[in-house]
């Protein structure tokens, strides 16, 4: 299938408004005459997301959030925020199930295929997050974990459209370790043999990134490993030069 890739940015806990200037620089990077054929995402926390849009009006950047609670509506859940918030701050994508919500937050795979719900409920696109601890790298069981976790954490009613997998290693996340080329290769096309048995030809278009210390110096590598169809960046996406040239990667 001819996939779209997407170049992701996730801030995190990162981000106050005098960071604003970096989504500026990034929207107008990637809207130029130097835009690709690839869609550009970056995900500020949640008390940025409202000016995020606004300021990104008219350009190609795409703006995501974070998480979003399993409930798409309103409701009596102190901290967090629903899918319909997200829209209403005209946000397209969120992100559900990222290691550090299902450490932190002890969310599981059926919480995480409830969130991707919701955000299907408000009309967002949900970046479903998977990965194995180092612990399980370690032991060789990721190709179990992963199956695993995809089942589980993806709804029924998955597409192209409203779903994005992203793998990301728990033990690659901010130690500047990744898994060689072979190894993310290996993964990737157990994912989408997955998505292919479960969803038939909608889960040949499913996109799947790679995550975890994403760098512009190994961008070309990662992003050319087949099934690779894109990247989702934590540290590096918070300055604009190395976002933008982790784009200009493909
Ligand atoms: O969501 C992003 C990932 O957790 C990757 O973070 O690029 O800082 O390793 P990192």
């Amino acid at each position: 299938a001819d996939i779209r890739p997407m170049v992701a940015g996730n801030w995190k806990m990162n981000g106050t408004r005098s960071e604003l200037d970096q989504i500026r620089a990034i929207a107008h990077g990637v809207s130029g005459p130097l835009s690709k054929k690839i869609d550009a995402l970056i995900c500020p926390p949640s008390t940025l997301l409202y000016v995020a849009t606004t300021l990104t009006v008219d350009t190609k950047l795409l703006v995501g959030a974070q998480d979003c609670h399993q409930k798409a509506r309103t409701g009596a859940h102190t901290g967090d925020i629903s899918a319909e918030m997200i829209r209403d701050c005209f946000a397209t994508h969120v992100i559900v199930g990222h290691s550090e919500r299902r450490k932190e937050h002890g969310e599981d795979n059926y919480t995480v295929s409830m969130k991707a719900r919701a955000a299907y409920d408000q009309g967002l696109t949900a970046i479903v997050c998977i990965g194995e601890t180092r612990a399980q790298h370690k032991a060789g069981r990721t190709m179990d974990v992963i199956h695993r976790q995809l089942n589980e954490s993806m709804p029924a009613d998955a597409t192209a459209e409203n779903t994005i997998v992203a793998y990301e290693p728990v033990w690659a996340i901010g130690t500047g370790q990744t898994p060689g080329a072979d190894d993310v290769a290996r993964v990737h096309a157990r994912m989408r043999a997955d998505l292919v048995e479960r969803f038939g030809a909608r889960g040949e278009a499913i996109r799947l990134l790679y995550g975890g210390s994403v760098k512009p110096q190994n961008a070309p590598e990662l992003l050319s490993v087949p099934h690779v169809n894109g990247a989702l960046i934590g540290g590096a996406s918070l300055k604009a030069a190395d976002f933008l040239a982790i784009y200009h990667a493909y």
